[in-house]
Parts: C-alpha cells; sequence; structure tokens
C-alpha cells in the first residue's frame, strides 16, 4: 500500500457515508450483462446506432433510489461491438441539465470525433459522429470528457464497452460468446450518502487522493453472482473508476491467463495469479474453471491499493465441466516498435506544485496549479505538443509526486495506442508488453514508451486518467500536423 496524502476524515466533514454491509441488498443477483447495442445498418456493412444520455435512479440498497446517469438506461450503457474497417455511426442525444461529451477511449479517431472536452455536446442537442474502424480486436470504452465533469458524469453512470473485433478475434479459438462464456465486467466502486445518493464531493482531499469508494460494483451492481455456463471463461475487465488502482484475483489465488491489453491481443498469453488495474486500464483474461464441481463457488477479489479490499463478485459453478479447452499458445503477430526507429524524446513530469501542505485551506481555488504536467495545468487555449503525422517518438513520463504527497498518476493518450519499452529501466513485464492506451505510474516511478502518432490531424489529449487529477487540469494538448 502507498502512503497517500491526508486522513480519510480530512476534508471531509460534512460526509456522512455509508459503510458495512448491512444495507447492501444481500439476496443474491445475477451478474448483469450490459446489452449489446443493436445495429441499426441490417445489411451490417456499417454500424449504426443510437443512444441517449439520460438521468436515471437505481437501488443500489433496499428502499434507498440513488440518482444516476445512464446511456439508454439508468447506469452504466450499451455494449457497442463493431468489426475493423466498418463504417461508424451514431447519433447521440443529450437529454442531461449539462453539457456531456462522449470519448471513445482506446479509439483512433479523427479528432474531431474524439469526444473530448473540444466537442461539447449541449443539454438538448445532437451529435453525430461518423468515422471508420481502423484498428485491431480490443476492448475499448467510452465514457463523458467534458470540461471539468468527467469525474462526475463518470461516477454518476456514464460509461460503457466498446469492443472491435477483427479476423484474427473471429478466427482465434477462444471464448466469444458475449455474455455466455465472453463476460464483460465493469469494476467502479462508489460512496454513497445515508440517503443513498453518491458521495461525489471534490474536496481539496478527493482531489489529491481521488474519489476511492467503499463499495464495488460489477456491471452496475453490488456483490453479484456469475452462474458460469461454460468450464473456460473469458473475462474483459475494465477498471472503470475514477481513480481507484485495483489489484484483481480470485479467492483460491488460482492462475489465469491474459491474453489482451488496452490495444488488444498479445502476442502470446501470460500466466499470472493477479493483475494491477489503473482507472481506465483493460485487461482480457482465459480462466479455466473446470476443476469445479456444480455449486462451488469461489470469490472474484478485488484490492484498491488505496486501501480497500472487496469479494466483488461470487463465481458459481454449474454443470459445465468438461475437459479443458486447449488455450492457443499463439495469439496475434505483435509489431514491435523498436525505440531507435524513434526521432525524437519528450519527457512529461507529472508533479505535485505548491506543496503548501493541504486540508487547511479548504476549497479548491486557493491550492490552485497542484496537479500539473511539466508544470503546467489543462489550458484549452494553449496547444503543448505539435507532432507530425505518423512521426515515432519516445515519451518518457514520470511521477514526481514528492515527499509531502505520495500519490499514483497514470498517463493516457487519446488516438494511439502506445507501446511501454521501460518501466524503471526494466523492461516491461508480458502483461505489459503490449498495445497500450493508458500506463499506471506509482509515485517515483519513470516510464518510457513509444508511440506511432496517427495520420489523422487535429488536437487530442494527454492526461492523467485518475478523472479528479485530469478534471483538476492535469492535461495537455497534442496537435497532429
Ligand atoms: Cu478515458 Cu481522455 O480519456
Ligand atoms: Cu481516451
Ligand atoms: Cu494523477
Amino acid at each position: 500500500m502507498v502512503a497517500l496524502a491526508g486522513s480519510a476524515s480530512l476534508g471531509l466533514p460534512l460526509l456522512s457515508v455509508l459503510s458495512g454491509t448491512a444495507n447492501a441488498q444481500n439476496i443474491s443477483n445475477p451478474l448483469p450483462i450490459p446489452e449489446l447495442l443493436e445495429n441499426l445498418d441490417k445489411t451490417g456493412k456499417s454500424a449504426t446506432f443510437a443512444m441517449d444520455v439520460r438521468p436515471g435512479n437505481v437501488e443500489f440498497f433496499k428502499s434507498k433510489q440513488t440518482h444516476t446517469l445512464g446511456y439508454n438506461g439508468n447506469f452504466l450503457g450499451p455494449t457497442i461491438r463493431v468489426k475493423n474497417g466498418q463504417r461508424f455511426r451514431l447519433n447521440l442525444k443529450n437529454n442531461l441539465q449539462e453539457v456531456t461529451t462522449l470519448h471513445w477511449h482506446g479509439l483512433h479517431v479523427p479528432a474531431k470525433w474524439d469526444g473530448g472536452p473540444r466537442q461539447p455536446v449541449p443539454m438538448g442537442t445532437e451529435w453525430n459522429p461518423e468515422f471508420t474502424i481502423k484498428q485491431e480486436a480490443a476492448t475499448l470504452w467510452y465514457h463523458p470528457h467534458a470540461m471539468g465533469l468527467t469525474g462526475s458524469q463518470v461516477y454518476k453512470g456514464l460509461a460503457g464497452l466498446f469492443l472491435v473485433e477483427d479476423e484474427v478475434s473471429d478466427g482465434l479459438d477462444i471464448p466469444k460468446t458475449y455474455g455466455v462464456d465472453d463476460i464483460p465486467l465493469v469494476l467502479q466502486d462508489r460512496r454513497f450518502f445515508n440517503n443513498g445518493q453518491f458521495a461525489y464531493v471534490q474536496s481539496m482531499h478527493d482531489i489529491i487522493n481521488g474519489v476511492v469508494g467503499n463499495y464495488l460494483l460489477v456491471n452496475g451492481t453490488l456483490k453479484p453472482t456469475l452462474a458460469l455456463q461454460k468450464s473456460l471463461v473469458r473475462l474483459r475487465i475494465l477498471n472503470g473508476s475514477n481513480s481507484s488502482i485495483y489489484r484483481v484475483s480470485f479467492s483460491d489465488s488460482r492462475s489465469f491467463q491474459v491474453i489482451a491489453s488496452d490495444g488488444g491481443f498479445l502476442e502470446s498469453p501470460t500466466k499470472m495469479n493477479s493483475i494491477l488495474l489503473s482507472a481506465g486500464e483493460r485487461a482480457e483474461v482465459l480462466v479455466d474453471f473446470s476443476d469445479l464441481k456444480k455449486g462451488n463457488e469461489i470469490n472474484l477479489h478485488v484490492a484498491q491499493i488505496q486501501g480497500k479490499r472487496f469479494n466483488a463478485m461470487t463465481i458459481m459453478a454449474g454443470e459445465q465441466s468438461k475437459p479443458k479447452q486447449a488455450i492457443p499458445t499463439f495469439l496475434r503477430q505483435f509489431d514491435r516498435t523498436p525505440a531507435s526507429s524513434a526521432s525524437r524524446v519528450r519527457r512529461f513530469n507529472m508533479e505535485t506544485m505548491g506543496g503548501r501542505g493541504m486540508g487547511m485551506m479548504g476549497g479548491r481555488g486557493m491550492m490552485g496549479g497542484r496537479l500539473t504536467i511539466n508544470g503546467k495545468r489543462m489550458n484549452i487555449n494553449r496547444i503543448d505538443e505539435q507532432i507530425e503525422a505518423g512521426a515515432k517518438e519516445i515519451w518518457e513520463i514520470a511521477n514526481r509526486s514528492g515527499m509531502m504527497m505520495k500519490m499514483p498518476h497514470s498517463m493516457h493518450l487519446h488516438d494511439v495506442q502506445f507501446q511501454i519499452l521501460s518501466r524503471n529501466g526494466q523492461p516491461p513485464q508480458p502483461h505489459e508488453q503490449g498495445r497500450k492506451d493508458t500506463v499506471l505510474l506509482m509515485p517515483g516511478e519513470v516510464v518510457r514508451i513509444i508511440i506511432r502518432f496517427g495520420d489523422y490531424k487535429g488536437v487530442y489529449m494527454y492526461h492523467c486518467h485518475l478523472l479528479e487529477h485530469e478534471d483538476d487540469g492535469m492535461m495537455g494538448q497534442f496537435e497532429i500536423t
């Protein structure tokens, strides 16, 4: 565990938050699977979808209605599934009482359809992005990204999965029946007030540490049960939390095979017993449950490095146990970009400026400029980095959070999938050797990544994906020219 700034009570004098399990619904509830969004183009040649963003209500606790936000529903959004090469179209209606955006996290997408803070969708209006999918099979996701509102809107429920498939994913002998043996898991912790409302408070403490919760939702549900239908299961895990970093494992410490990182398949599966995912990161894993007998139960464990451990989900074996299905030893040819091909190196320091101690001063404005990249806070009128289309570059990113305020950060880039060259001078572990769009930086860590920038010209974001840090300005803009 890292020593994080402040104490649990600091900055939260007004909060009376729910704790314990007494109020939680303890009837076993089946794991909800977000529905696949229907492609309105029946020929399948292109993919055309319609969604609206709306307020809703969810009863997370008995007799308490929590005010939420959702896409086409009360909480979270449907899973969008497309194929590489498809023309993609969406009609999005903003039925909220505030501005939003819809950003495609991990997608190579024209800058004007990126859905970042430069593409606001005002309340009551529609947004109609249209572009061609040009990338390998991967588990991506979407979420709002309006200036200063990302954290609160994601917290209330705005997030969904975006799956890209291609010939490789279609051809591999791995589980691929959505909701049956290809299971999405959106992990998010939440904190609630006693009245059942989300306790999303941007106090000084919460900006610095991130809003970290004491209840864990899996696909929007507390403590669900996954009843296995197959003995070999593919889990597509998204750390969809605002600022938590999760270590995911099983209660019996069973091993699993990691087959994909943020941007798609690894070259070959890599065996692990637990995997660390920072907010925004994804992993696809294959888990063999054929040793379990009908009715046996194990738990999915999710441990925040920030402190709480959750029995996030019960996994219950069914009739399914069959002889072991072989797992392919090779997944896809991986095009490694050598460090020597980079045309330049840029350095990014993720820093906490000021260091006057925090908490004493109260409100946000007082300590302006705390969280910075290269000493700067986000300014939408400033382009921080100019990059030539197609350039290959090394970015060296350092978490320089100091003695006073040690905190994790991450670095996420829009539009690209990069490769990690080194972590603290060492080659990354096998599961970090694939395509990545978000990388975790623990206090003091230095990570070198290599990026091949895309062909679309325009302005994109890079930022810490701890959403409270991002909203506070730990973000910059790069322009592809
Ligand atoms: Cu997932 Cu700029 O964000
Ligand atoms: Cu993104
Ligand atoms: Cu950060």
